[in-house]
This record gives structure tokens, C-alpha cells and sequence, in this order.
């Protein structure tokens, strides 16, 4: 069963993560990447110009260039000379700017000519007119950022052409014709890379999460946690109403190795979310339907870590025995015993599952909300596959872990699309 299966190699995944990190499709980061042009005032200076990416999108593999590809358009209006008047006159004179609002760069094939460098062949679109262009590139970097939590691949090129060829002919005796070009560009790498067949092996791929769904491997950290939470606080409540007698410490004692293991599953989870990608927001959600899930993700996270943790602080207070874990090894105190702190530690563990059995509830009705009411496919994309009904169900799509899009897929089809789809 693929949910059992992904749970066994949790840990060689957690050992591998720059494995997985092989990089296939980016999103150009509009705002980190420029594009900076510059032609000569008729002899005097150089002045330099700067135009922004709209959208884009490449394709980049460090060991094979030759599968890279570009295609990238430029947001004509966003041009700016650092002065208003001087930004118009060139939107309105040279690259009338109300016809041709954008350009476009599609890459035709690229050529790798040193370590981290290549040329990108390509077409450039401007003034609707398209002639071939040519882009030096350097590959500068791609690696994780430690800040956003993306795999970002950051590249820096130029090129050169003669404004004139694509009918830009104003004033070239006082304004050069000969334009030279330099851009920063950022990507940040897409969830269509899983839909890649061949960039990782399909294991792989199956584990991991893309944009219209949840790995497997996702699924079931949320779902096993989901489940120990409730036989945990099941025990948790019992054992606490059991009479005291020596009877009870197995109770106690199996209830601080669940614990201690929902502990590390969140970890766990955790440190998978940082490398893994994470589905899109369901088109047409609303802003604060977005920060609002976000805010509730966050604190079930937090509430995750803090349960656990205040139950093993009570437990370190109070240092009535060593801590074991199913007998197996010995866990060690949080801190020293503290008798006085025992009550707060105590009412902290208890105060807050019930916060957690809140918040839970709250998030589980959304998520029921969303499949029944919005019908947005929410609790579909984070439903085990192994437990999807087969194709008469209304409710869930078909099999969400073995639907990844296939190449012909069109962007945004969600897996019961894409199922139907193929079915027929
Ligand atoms: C997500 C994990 C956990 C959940 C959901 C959970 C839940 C609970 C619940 C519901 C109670 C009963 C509270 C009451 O009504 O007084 C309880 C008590 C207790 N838990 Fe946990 N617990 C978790 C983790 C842990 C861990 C990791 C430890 C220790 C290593 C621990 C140690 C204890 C102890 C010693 C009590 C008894 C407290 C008392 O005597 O008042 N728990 N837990
Ligand atoms: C103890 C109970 C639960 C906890 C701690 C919990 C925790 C979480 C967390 C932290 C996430 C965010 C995942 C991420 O962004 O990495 C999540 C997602 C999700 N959970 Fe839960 N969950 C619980 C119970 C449930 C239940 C009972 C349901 C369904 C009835 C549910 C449905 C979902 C769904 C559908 C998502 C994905 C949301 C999306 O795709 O944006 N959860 N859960």
C-alpha cells in the first residue's frame, strides 16, 4: 500500500534531500529578476533604462542544457529611465507602448560553452515584429532558499541587437541603434516539474507534492499524526481519570512514547514541507480565505510542537522515573524536577490540547466545507489514494497518486479532469 510504503522510507527521504532537488521547471520571480537596457546618447553617455519580466517561465537542467528552454515576456509599460517624462516619451516614441505592450523571448535551443556558461538561441518579439536574438547566459546558482523555503535557480546574461530590425527607427543618428542588453533572472521552481515523468524517477515523484496535490508522503505524515492525536488524547484523558495505583504508570508510560512520536513525526513533517512543494490555493479563493487558512495551518504546526513538548516538560518537572521510550531507549529530561512548576506544566499540556482539539475541529470542518460546499476538490488533493472510491464516487477524485498530470495535461486540470479525462 503506497501510504505504508511512503512511511518506511520516511527516513532515507528525510537523509536525501538534495536528491530530490534536481531542478526542472521554474516561474521567473518577476521581482527579483531585471532586465536593463542601455543605447548610446549620441555619444555623451550611455543612458540605461529598466524594463520588468510579466511572466515567465524556463525550463533548466545543471546536467543537461541542451532540455533548457525560455520563454519570457516583458511588460513594456513597467519601462523606467528614472525620470517620468523620459520614461513616456520612449513608451509613446520608441516602443509605442499602447499597440505592442508586451515583448516576448522564446527560447529556440541553448547551447552550454563552459562551465556555467551558454548561449540561448531564441526569438525576440518586440514592436511585434520577430527576429532572432541570442542571449549569453551564466548559471550563477540554484540551490534551496532558507528564507522562502523554494528552489530557486538564479542565472545572469546579455545581449545585443540593433533596434532598428525590429522597425525601431527613431532618431538612430542621435539615439544609437545598437541596444545592449542586461538581465538578472530568478526562477523559482514549479510544481509542473512533477509533471515530469523523466527528470525524477516516479517513485519519486509519486512522494512528493505538486500543484493540485498532496505526495503521498505528505498524506501521510497528516494523517497518521491525525490519527495518533486521537487515540493519544484518548489515553491521555482516561489515564488522567484512572484511580492512582502502579497499575496505571503503563498507561502513563505507553501515552509518553506516543508522544514523544508524534513529536518526531511533526518534525519530520515539517523538515519534508521545507523541501517538498506545496498544491496552489484553489483558483478564486479569496485573499483572506488564503491568509486565513494559512494563519490556521500554522497554528495546528505550532499547537503540533507545543502539545508534545508541554507533556514532556510535566514529565521532566515532576522526574518521577527515568523516560522510556516503549522501553526501548531511554529519553532524557527536558530540565531538571521542578515540583512547583508541575501544575503549570500540567495545565499548560491540558489547555492546550483542547486548543488543538479546537483548532482541529475547525480546519476539519473547512476542509469538509470546501469538498461538499465549494466542491474545490480540497480534502480530494490530501485524501490518502489507497482510499479513494473508484470512479462512480462524486466525492473524491479517482486516484489522485497514480493521476499525475501527464505531459498533455492542461495547466490547472485538477486529477479528476485529468482522470476523466483518460478514461475516455
Ligand atoms: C500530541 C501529543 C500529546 C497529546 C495529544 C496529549 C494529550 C494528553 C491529554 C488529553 C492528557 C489529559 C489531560 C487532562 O485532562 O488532565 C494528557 C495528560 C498527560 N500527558 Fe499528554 N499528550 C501528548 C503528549 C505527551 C508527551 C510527549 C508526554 C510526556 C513525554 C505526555 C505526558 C502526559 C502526562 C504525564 C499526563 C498526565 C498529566 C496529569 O497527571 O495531570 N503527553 N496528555
Ligand atoms: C489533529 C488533527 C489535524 C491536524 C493537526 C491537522 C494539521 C494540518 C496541517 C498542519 C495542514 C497544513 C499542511 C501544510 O501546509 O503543510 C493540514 C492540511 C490539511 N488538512 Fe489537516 N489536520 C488535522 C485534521 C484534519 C481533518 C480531520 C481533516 C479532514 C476532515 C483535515 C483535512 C486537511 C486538508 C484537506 C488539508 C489540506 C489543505 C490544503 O490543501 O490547503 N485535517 N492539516
Amino acid at each position: 500500500m503506497k501510504f505504508i510504503r511512503s512511511g518506511i522510507i520516511v527516513a532515507l527521504l528525510c537523509c536525501c534531500p538534495v536528491a530530490l532537488a534536481a531542478p526542472a521547471a521554474f516561474k521567473i520571480d518577476a521581482v527579483h529578476s531585471q532586465i536593463f537596457f542601455s543605447a548610446s546618447h549620441d555619444g555623451y553617455t550611455n543612458p540605461t533604462g529598466r524594463l520588468r519580466v510579466k511572466d515567465g517561465t524556463f525550463r533548466f537542467d545543471g546536467d543537461d542544457w541542451s532540455t533548457a528552454q525560455v520563454d519570457a515576456t516583458i511588460d513594456i509599460p513597467s519601462l523606467d529611465m528614472g525620470d517620468a517624462p523620459w520614461s513616456s516619451k520612449l513608451l509613446s516614441g520608441y516602443f509605442d507602448a499602447t499597440v505592442y505592450p508586451t515583448a516576448r523571448f522564446v527560447s529556440t535551443r541553448v547551447e552550454k560553452t563552459g562551465e556555467r556558461s551558454g548561449v540561448i538561441h531564441g526569438n525576440l518579439t518586440l514592436l511585434g515584429r520577430t527576429k532572432p536574438v541570442d542571449l549569453k547566459v551564466t548559471f550563477n546558482r540554484a540551490a534551496f532558499n532558507g528564507y522562502t523555503l523554494h528552489y530557486v535557480a538564479g542565472f545572469s546574461a546579455t545581449a545585443a541587437f540593433k533596434r532598428s530590425s525590429f522597425g525601431m527607427d527613431r532618431e538612430t543618428k542621435t539615439v544609437g541603434d545598437d541596444v545592449s542588453v542586461h538581465m538578472e533572472i530568478e526562477g523559482v521552481r514549479s510544481g509542473d516539474a512533477q509533471a515530469q515523468p523523466d527528470t525524477a524517477p516516479k517513485a519519486v515523484a509519486m512522494l512528493r507534492s505538486g500543484n493540485e496535490q498532496w505526495g503521498s508522503l505528505a498524506k501521510f505524515f497528516h494523517w497518521t499524526i491525525v490519527l495518533l492525536i486521537i487515540v493519544q488524547g484518548t489515553i491521555g484523558l482516561i489515564m488522567v481519570d484512572l484511580p492512582k495505583s502502579p497499575r496505571v504508570i503503563p498507561y502513563f508510560s505507553f501515552h509518553k512514547s506516543l508522544g514523544l512520536t508524534i513529536l518526531a513525526l511533526a518534525l519530520w513533517r515539517l523538515s519534508w514541507r521545507a523541501i517538498d512543494l506545496r498544491p496552489a490555493e484553489p483558483a478564486g479563493m479569496p485573499p483572506w480565505q488564503v491568509s486565513a487558512a494559512r494563519i490556521g495551518h500554522a497554528l495546528l504546526y505550532v499547537l503540533l510542537f507545543a502539545v508534545p513538548l508541554t507533556g514532556w516538560w510535566f514529565d521532566s518537572v515532576s522526574a518521577l522515573r527515568p523516560l522510556y521510550w516503549f522501553g526501548l531507549f531511554e529519553v532524557p529530561h527536558l530540565t531538571g524536577p521542578d515540583t512547583s512548576l508541575k501544575d503549570l506544566a500540567a495545565a499548560m499540556h491540558q489547555a492546550l490540547f483542547w486548543l488543538l482539539v479546537l483548532v482541529a475541529t475547525g480546519h476539519a470542518a473547512v476542509a469538509l466545507i470546501h469538498q461538499f460546499v465549494t466542491r474545490d476538490n480540497v480534502l480530494g488533493r490530501m485524501w490518502p489514494a489507497s482510499l479513494q472510491r473508484k470512479p462512480t464516487s462524486p466525492l473524491l477524485p479517482e486516484t489522485a497518486d497514480d493521476a499525475s498530470p501527464s505531459p498533455a495535461a492542461p495547466a490547472g486540470a485538477n486529477v479528476a479532469d485529468i482522470a476523466a479525462r483518460d478514461r475516455t
